[in-house]
């Protein structure tokens, strides 16, 4: 079930839209082969209720050498309001956590500021990350790379990347350095909810790459729990966005826009 939030042009009626688990879809898809005739009973109780007050949740590891430049490792903290958003997007956030709660525990201080950012309201499009682009984009210039994991935490076949071509062959290089976790393609497109502002104004961005296969399976479902979390896939994914993302921020360079 791919869901999302529906949006109406004014003046048009507003058709409620609904989606149903694969489950389901499984079984009536099932119940109809046997030559049934199928009758659907639905009631929805969505309501739309007045918009409160969340935050984003930043922390960071300053920078020794330059700290007001910036690598950004992300996941956002909200979820769908059915399961425990445990791989949407519990596993992103908690891998970039441990990014961080890594290098922390090996004594170990990058050239920039590597920051986290938990960000609130993705669900509803993107709202933190909207707040938090707006407040410092000014600075933009000064953040090396953003990026965010949101598909997933299952065992990692690269990271996706966008940027200039320059700045993809020194991803290559800081990929072949997982060669022992053989986890080393860098892909095209790296993107998420809560980067593409960055992206957008020119930003190297990057994502991890997994199994979209198992993520959509559960994705917005009853079915996203911790059961279906895998804790060493979820340490591979970890060890991907620590590596990345402290090379990066230790470089001597920027990664070069163009
Ligand atoms: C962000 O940019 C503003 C305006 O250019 C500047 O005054 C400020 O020092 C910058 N902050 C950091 C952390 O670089
Ligand atoms: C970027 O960081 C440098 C220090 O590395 C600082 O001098 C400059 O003001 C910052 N620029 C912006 C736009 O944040
Ligand atoms: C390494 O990963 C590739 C795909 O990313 C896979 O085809 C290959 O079997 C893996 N090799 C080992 C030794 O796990
Ligand atoms: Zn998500």
């Amino acid at each position: 079930p791919h869901t999302g939030t529906q949006e109406y042009e004014d003046g048009v009626p507003k058709i409620p839209t609904a989606c149903i688990t694969v489950e389901d879809a499984e079984m009536i898809s099932r119940m109809a082969s046997h030559g049934n005739t199928i009758v659907i009973h639905l009631e929805m109780g969505a309501k739309t209720y007045p918009d409160t007050d969340s935050f984003n949740t930043i922390a960071e590891v300053t920078g020794s050498k330059y700290p007001q430049q910036v690598v950004l490792v992300s996941g956002h903290l909200d979820s769908w309001d059915v399961g425990q958003g445990a791989l949407d997007d519990g596993g992103g956030a908690f891998i970039s956590w441990e990014a961080l709660s890594l290098i922390k525990d090996l004594g170990l201080r990058p050239k920039r500021t590597l920051r986290l950012v938990l960000w609130t309201a993705e669900e509803q499009g993107g709202i933190g990350a909207s707040q938090y682009y707006e407040r410092h984009k000014a600075n933009a210039s000064n953040y090396s790379l953003v990026m965010e994991s949101d598909s997933g935490a299952f065992l990692p076949t690269g990271l996706q990347f966008t940027g200039s071509d320059k700045a993809r062959a020194i991803m290559k290089e800081v990929m072949s350095l997982l060669q022992p976790l053989n986890v080393t393609e860098v892909f095209s497109d790296g993107e998420g909810t809560d980067i593409n502002f960055w992206i957008q104004a020119g930003v190297p961005g990057a994502s991890l790459r997994d199994d979209l296969y198992k993520y959509f399976s559960f994705h917005h479902s009853h079915g996203d729990t911790m059961t279906v979390m895998d804790p060493k896939q979820m340490n591979v994914a970890a060890a991907v966005w620590a590596v990345v993302s402290y090379v990066v921020a230790d470089m001597e360079e920027m990664l070069p826009r163009s």
